[in-house]
């Protein structure tokens, strides 16, 4: 089966994802910008895997565009991973929920612009303002000083879908 894994990616965790797989699968991971939307309908699976923003998969809407029969996607965010988090990502980007895998990444300060580094900041505002913080808010908390939680064991499901 030809398969291509095609990412977008601000600051290298979705990438980090893209190449585990390419290479679990062996086939090649490419960046979207330098993909021609039109030699995607040659192959037989494409994987898509684009970082989220607002809680959208960034760059999923172009891949959709494209009309192809066999896609599968990750989303790659700050978010603690869950059955939750991937169901309600699943719904709000309208991708069918067995192919949606959602992943850890982390955040990066140092290759952010100054507009998204503001909206962060002010994600990470309202999670210090909770009053009755949970587990998981600690963890966010802890990430925003900058972390890699990145988990290659965490794309087996994927790449057993893909096989
Ligand atoms: C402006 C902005 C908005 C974000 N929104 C979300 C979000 O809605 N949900 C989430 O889980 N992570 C969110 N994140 C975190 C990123 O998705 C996370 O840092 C991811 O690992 C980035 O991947 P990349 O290195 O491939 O760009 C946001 C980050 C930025 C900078």
């Amino acid at each position: 089966m030809k398969r291509i894994v095609v990412y977008q990616s601000g600051t290298g965790f979705t990438a980090k994802y893209a190449d585990w797989i390419a290479q679990d699968l062996g086939c090649e991971a490419k960046e979207y910008k330098n993909v021609n939307p039109g030699e995607l309908a040659g192959f037989d699976m494409v994987i898509y895997g684009g970082w989220i923003f607002g809680g959208m998969v960034v760059g999923y809407d172009k891949i959709k565009a494209c009309n192809l029969s066999n896609v599968v996607v990750f989303g790659v965010g700050m978010t603690v991973p869950s059955d939750e988090i991937a169901e309600k990502l699943s719904e709000q980007n309208q991708i069918p929920r067995d192919r949606f895998f959602y992943y850890e990444g982390g955040y990066n300060p140092k290759k952010l612009g100054i507009m998204k580094k503001i909206i962060v900041n002010m994600v990470k505002k309202s999670v210090e303002k909770k009053e009755n913080k949970t587990a998981d808010d600690l963890h966010t908390l802890e990430t925003f000083k900058g972390a890699d939680r990145t988990n290659k064991e965490a794309i087996e499901a994927l790449v057993a879908y893909c096989r």
